[in-house]
């Protein structure tokens, strides 16, 4: 299965969309997806517009963290959209493509579940990041690029990673078809972007993404670094917050970006 063609034209045959992955521009190595999308994004690409790289010599993870991978192992893809919507509401398209990678690994038969915002997970070890980056001009949207690191047949991970981070094939012994990932995220990702879009909010996709959580009803620890605290997650509201009661009863609504949260034991 390892050997499995992945390539421009295995790509586009997997992806039955409208738009999402509808064009898709393939190098064996770029130095980030991102990178290249943005330039693509310049150029004039299309709504939905995926490029894909079998290698990053440059990949970039949140934080300014660098994110690497073999060639062969896995997924490493950059779509560009071009929303109406005023540049706020951005950030948001994280937690889309979160749920959207979460459904297209449980639709391969993984267990998978969601850390909030947007680590997918599978036995509470991340398989995937996601990097949002925008572009605007006078204050309106020109591109949004979602890039999407997805460890599918890795079969070993840095010992510095080994602790947070696992691949499909760590987890389950089987190796995966990587056209069909892609595409099944794409499929997520237009279905959900579509509603997303109606709302600008997560409205209409909470009900899946709370199905999908992680800590949902669970004990938390928010790391804040002044004050941190425990409470039970009782899932994200419209706006993607996670909404925390605490030990004396109030909710709190925590903003991604802002705090982390763990699980009491683990990661998770
Ligand atoms: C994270 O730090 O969790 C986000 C990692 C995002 C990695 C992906 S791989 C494809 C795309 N191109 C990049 O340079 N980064 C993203």
């Amino acid at each position: 299965m390892t050997d499995m063609k992945f390539d421009q034209t295995t790509i586009s045959n997997a992806v039955h969309t409208k738009w999402a992955g509808k064009t898709v521009h393939f190098a064996k190595e770029v130095d980030s997806t991102n990178e290249w999308a943005k330039k693509l994004g310049k150029e004039g690409a299309v709504h939905g517009t995926l490029a894909v790289a079998e290698f990053q010599s440059a990949g970039k993870g949140r934080l300014g963290r660098r994110w690497t991978a073999p060639p062969g192992s896995s997924i490493m893809m950059t779509i560009l959209v071009r929303p109406d919507f005023e540049p706020q509401y951005a950030p948001m398209l994280t937690i889309v493509m979160g749920l959207s990678v979460a459904q297209a690994a449980q639709e391969m038969g993984v267990d998978t579940s969601i850390k909030w915002p947007n680590d997918v997970v599978v036995s509470r070890k991340k398989i995937c990041g996601i990097l949002t980056e925008m572009s605007m001009e006078e204050n309106k949207i020109r591109y949004v690029v979602i890039g999407v690191g997805i460890n599918v047949n890795l079969e070993e991970l840095p010992e510095e990673l080994a602790d947070k981070g696992t691949s499909l094939y760590l987890e389950t012994g089987k190796k995966y078809d990587r056209n069909m990932m892609l595409a099944s995220v794409m499929e997520h990702f237009e279905k959900n972007y579509e509603r997303f879009v109606k709302t600008c909010d997560l409205s209409l996709l909470q009900e899946e993404y709370n199905d999908m959580l992680a800590n949902y009803e669970q004990p938390v620890r928010i790391l804040d670094p002044l004050n941190p605290y425990e409470g039970i997650a009782h899932g994200i509201n419209r706006k993607g917050e996670l909404i925390v009661e605490k030990q004396d009863g109030t909710k709190v609504c925590v903003s991604a970006g802002e705090v982390s949260v763990r699980g009491l034991y683990s990661y998770v």
